[in-house]
């Protein structure tokens, strides 16, 4: 018979390892963020430097466009920003910080829902005044992005507000997976270009394929399912869950970091 205290021992191990590669998935997917965060003041910074703006649209499909101030100011200012919200909402998570420096966590905390909220309202301008890549399905995944940073965004904050710290770290998570939703989208290609070895089935110039129609909603919905899974998982006093879970983490672990090299490698290091 199994003892107690081998079964508690037993729950611990699979705990701290369930931790341990969640961890890694978090850090993985921190070097990836401020990897972005690079590209978009290097690349982006450099121009507004150079005043080369028509170097913009190497990288966007609509970009600069001459004559429309207005959408060119929104552009500007989602820009802009992405830097701030992108370096700022991996800090959010980290324990140290949180418990050494409570008033870094909590000003950081407001920049990032407020830049998150304009950054998303200048992007659902652009969205409405000059259309998305992609068509109707491009616009509906992007305008449920929005949506969903706007939604837990409020959540997040909310909670904060009431001292309510369960509810508010599981909104916190959800709001940060969907305003990186942006970069999930480049690394979901990143993936697809690496699993497929560059021959990238399902994509279209256009962003119409089946494959970008999937990712045009998976970009919000696959990392917002992997959050509720992490946290169930964690929840769970199984340890047969946990040990699935912590196989299911190494996996999702080894992807994203192919998905990054790969994002980096063709999209992003190439332009700088
Ligand atoms: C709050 C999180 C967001 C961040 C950090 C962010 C960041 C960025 C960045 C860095 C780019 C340039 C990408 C590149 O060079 O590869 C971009 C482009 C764009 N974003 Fe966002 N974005 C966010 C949310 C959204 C949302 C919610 C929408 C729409 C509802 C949106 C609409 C757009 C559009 C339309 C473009 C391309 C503009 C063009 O083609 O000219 N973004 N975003």
């Amino acid at each position: 018979m199994v003892s107690n205290n081998h079964l508690i021992e037993a729950e611990k191990i699979t705990a701290r390892r369930f931790h341990q590669i969640t961890q890694l998935l978090f850090y993985i997917g921190v070097a990836g963020q401020w990897l972005f965060v690079y590209y978009i003041v290097a690349f982006y910074g450099g121009i507004a430097m150079s005043g080369e703006y028509e170097r913009v649209n190497e990288q966007l499909p609509h970009g600069v466009i001459e004559g429309d101030t207005m959408g060119n100011l929104m552009l500007a200012v989602h820009l802009g920003l992405a830097a701030i919200v992108t370096f700022g909402g991996p800090l959010q998570f980290f324990p140290s910080i949180r418990k050494y420096f409570p008033k870094f966590h909590r000003w950081n905390g407001r920049i990032f829902y407020f830049t998150a909220f304009i950054i998303t309202f200048a992007g659902l301008y652009m969205n409405i005044s000059r259309g998305s890549h992609g068509g109707g399905v491009g616009f509906t995944g992007n305008a449920l992005n929005a949506t969903l940073i706007l939604w837990f965004g409020v959540m997040a904050w909310r909670t904060a507000v009431n001292k309510d710290f369960v509810a508010h770290r599981k909104w916190a998570i959800r709001a940060f997976l969907m305003v990186s939703g942006v970069w999930f989208f480049r690394v979901g290609y990143g993936l697809w270009i690496l699993l497929t070895a560059f021959k990238m089935p399902g994509t279209t110039a256009n962003l119409d394929g089946p494959f970008d129609i999937f990712l045009s909603f998976g970009h919000s919905l696959v990392p917002l399912m992997i959050g509720e899974f992490y946290l169930w998982a964690k929840a769970s006093k199984s340890i047969f869950v946990k040990k699935r879970a912590t196989i299911a983490f190494g996996v999702l672990s080894l992807l994203l970091a192919g998905g990054i090299v790969m994002l980096a490698m063709i999209f992003w290091l190439p332009v700088l």
